[in-house]
C-alpha cells in the first residue's frame, strides 16, 4: 500500500526541493522539514492507551504511546537526513544504519554496512531513504531488516518512481510505502523523472 502525503506544506517544499537553483543549506532544511511531515502521517497508527493523570486543575484519562516501541533504520547516506529529524519527534526510538550504494552501471544496490539494534525484532521499524527509484536498495535494506527478524516495517521516502513501487509490492507486500510524491517513469541511467537529482549529492553537497 502507499500513501501519497497530499498536504500543500508538504508539496510546496517539495516543489523547491525539485529546483534546480536551491542550494545544498536550503535542500537540506526542506529535506529535514519534509521527513517531519512524513513522519507525522506515517506515525498515524502508533498505538496509544488511556492513562490516568493529574493535571493542575483535576485527574483524569489521556492517551499515551503504547505498543511496540520504534526503530528508525536510514539507508546511507542519503537516509541520515530523515532520521536525524524524525527522532527529535520520537527520542526514545533506538537508530539503525543500513549501508547501501547503486551501482552506477548495473544499479544493483551493492551493501557495505549494517549496524541495527539488537532487539530490532520487538520493534516497529520506520526505514527511511529520500528515493525509491528502481526499488533495488529499499527491498535489499527491508530483507535485511527482516533477516534480523523485524516483522512490522514502514518504508517513509520522499519521492518514489512507480517501478520501485512495483518492486516493493512485489517483493515485501506487508510493507507500507509513504511518500510525499509519485512521480512519472525512471530514465535510462535510473533517475526519477521528474525527479529532484541524485538525492545524496544535493543534501551533501558532493556534486
Ligand atoms: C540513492 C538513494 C537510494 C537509491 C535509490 O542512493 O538515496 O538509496 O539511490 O535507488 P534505487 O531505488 O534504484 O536502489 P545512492 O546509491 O546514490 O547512494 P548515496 O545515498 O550514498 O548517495
Ligand atoms: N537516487 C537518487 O538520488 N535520485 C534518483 O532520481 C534515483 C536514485
Amino acid at each position: 500500500m502507499v500513501t501519497v502525503v497530499t498536504h500543500p506544506l508538504v508539496q510546496h517544499k517539495l516543489s523547491v526541493m525539485r529546483d534546480v537553483r536551491t542550494g545544498v543549506k536550503e535542500f537540506r532544511e526542506l529535506a529535514s522539514e519534509v521527513s517531519l511531515l512524513l513522519a507525522y502521517e506515517a506515525m498515524r497508527d502508533l498505538e496509544v492507551t488511556q492513562e490516568e493523570l493529574t493535571t493542575p486543575i483535576t485527574t483524569a484519562e489521556f492517551p499515551m504511546l503504547s505498543g511496540k516501541k520504534l526503530a528508525l533504520v536510514a539507508i546511507l547516506r542519503a537516509g541520515l537526513i530523515m532520521t536525524d529529524s524524525i527522532v527529535q519527534l520520537v527520542p526514545a526510538a533506538k537508530v539503525g544504519h543500513i549501508g547501501l550504494y547503486r551501482d552506477p552501471q548495473t544499479l544493483e544496490p551493492v551493501a557495505y554496512y549494517n549496524k541495527l539494534p539488537t532487539d530490532i525484532a520487538e520493534r516497529r521499524v520506520f526505514l527511511t531513504d529520500p528515493m525509491l527509484a528502481t526499488g533495488g536498495s529499499a527491498s535489499a535494506a527491508i530483507a535485511s531488516l527482516k533477516e534480523a527478524g523485524a516483522t512490522t516495517i514502514k518504508l517513509m521516502c520522499i519521492l518514489a518512481a512507480p517501478e520501485g513501487v512495483a518492486v516493493i509490492e512485489r517483493d515485501h507486500p506487508d510493507v507500507e510505502i509513504v511518500v510525499a510524491a509519485l512521480d512519472s517513469h525512471l530514465n535510462d541511467h535510473g533517475y526519477i523523472v521528474p525527479g529532484l537529482g541524485d538525492a545524496g549529492d544535493r543534501i551533501y553537497g558532493t556534486k
